[in-house]
């Protein structure tokens, strides 16, 4: 449950599955989901992640879960939309996926019934996120590299399996599937509006003068000087980074800090 905690933070569960604005009694930080999350196909809102048993996951198998949040499959057979990071989460160890579900079983039930998507012509997208599957989605598990320090592969685990920070910092090609020949160099925002930066040369270009000053970024924040981590998502993810111990931290620096 522990290492689960670790990982659903480094995951970010919460920065989609919110609780819905009518859920007035509920925690901000309980992922009881139906808050609304816009998309370039129309808005969605997210599930229930609390053990509840009707509106929430507490009666699906470790199975379903799996095929969810790894596959982007849900428990009735329909292609999920890839806003929820799955192709990211593919690349995770199937068992760290399982101890975020364990983690999420000792929240508190919520009743938070799941609300239908408003999106146009929701079967016919669906179909065309199964074509797309063919092309823009891999799920090929995360490798060690040997010839890199533990640090920089923990680093490299949490940026590129949990951490899903390709799915804004790697722009797409016209499949919309990531260009790993520009992997972390930045492009347009994947919900549509402004730009999300290159991470690539970040000590290089001055940006940052180490790994630790990087680490020291995601840590704090922009309330300790540092700029470019509120706006497009980054400040959720940033907050979320905040909550994972500090070697961690320094991992996803020592990774991000040897992208060139
Ligand atoms: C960037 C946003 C985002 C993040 C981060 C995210 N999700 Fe989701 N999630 C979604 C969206 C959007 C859907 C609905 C997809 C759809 O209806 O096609 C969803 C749906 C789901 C579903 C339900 C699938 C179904 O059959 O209805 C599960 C389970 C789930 N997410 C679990 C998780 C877990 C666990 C995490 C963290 C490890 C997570 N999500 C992180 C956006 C997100
Ligand atoms: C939801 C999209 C999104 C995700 C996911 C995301 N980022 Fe970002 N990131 C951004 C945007 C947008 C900015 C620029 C924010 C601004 O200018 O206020 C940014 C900025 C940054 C910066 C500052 C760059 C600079 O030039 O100083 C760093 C470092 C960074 N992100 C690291 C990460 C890491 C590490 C992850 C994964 C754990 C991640 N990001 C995941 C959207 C994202």
């Amino acid at each position: 449950m522990a290492n689960g905690e670790l990982l659903y933070h480094a995951a970010g569960c919460i920065s989609c599955h919110q609780p819905s604005p009518d859920l007035k009694t509920v925690d901000a930080a309980i992922p009881a989901g139906g808050a609304p999350l816009q998309t370039p196909i129309g808005v969605l809102y997210p599930i229930n992640l609390t053990p509840d048993p009707e509106t929430g996951i507490g009666g699906w198998t470790d199975l379903q879960f799996l095929n969810a949040v790894q596959r982007g499959i849900s428990p009735e057979g329909e292609n999920l939309v890839p806003a929820l990071p799955y192709t990211s989460y593919a690349h995770m160890k199937p068992e760290d996926v399982l101890d975020i579900r364990a983690y999420l079983a000792t929240l508190a039930p919520v009743k938070s019934p799941e609300r239908a998507a408003d999106i146009p012509a929701e079967p016919l997208i669906r179909r065309g996120i199964g074509l797309w599957k063919w092309v823009g989605f891999h799920p090929t598990p995360w490798t060690p590299d040997p010839a890199q320090s533990e640090s920089w592969n923990r680093g490299s685990y949490l940026v590129n399996g949990p951490g899903h920070c390709q799915e804004c910092h790697t722009p797409r090609n016209i499949f919309m599937a990531l260009d790993s020949s520009k992997a972390f160099a930045g492009g347009p925002h994947p919900e549509g509006k402004g730009r999300v930066p290159s991470l690539l040369g970040l000590i290089e270009r001055g940006r940052y003068t180490d790994a630790a000053d990087i680490a020291s970024a995601l840590q704090y924040g922009e309330v300790m000087g540092y700029d470019k981590l509120s706006s497009g998502g980054m400040g959720q993810v940033q907050r979320n980074i905040s909550m994972l111990p500090e070697t961690d931290i320094k991992a996803i620096a020592d990774y991000i800090a040897s992208l060139k």
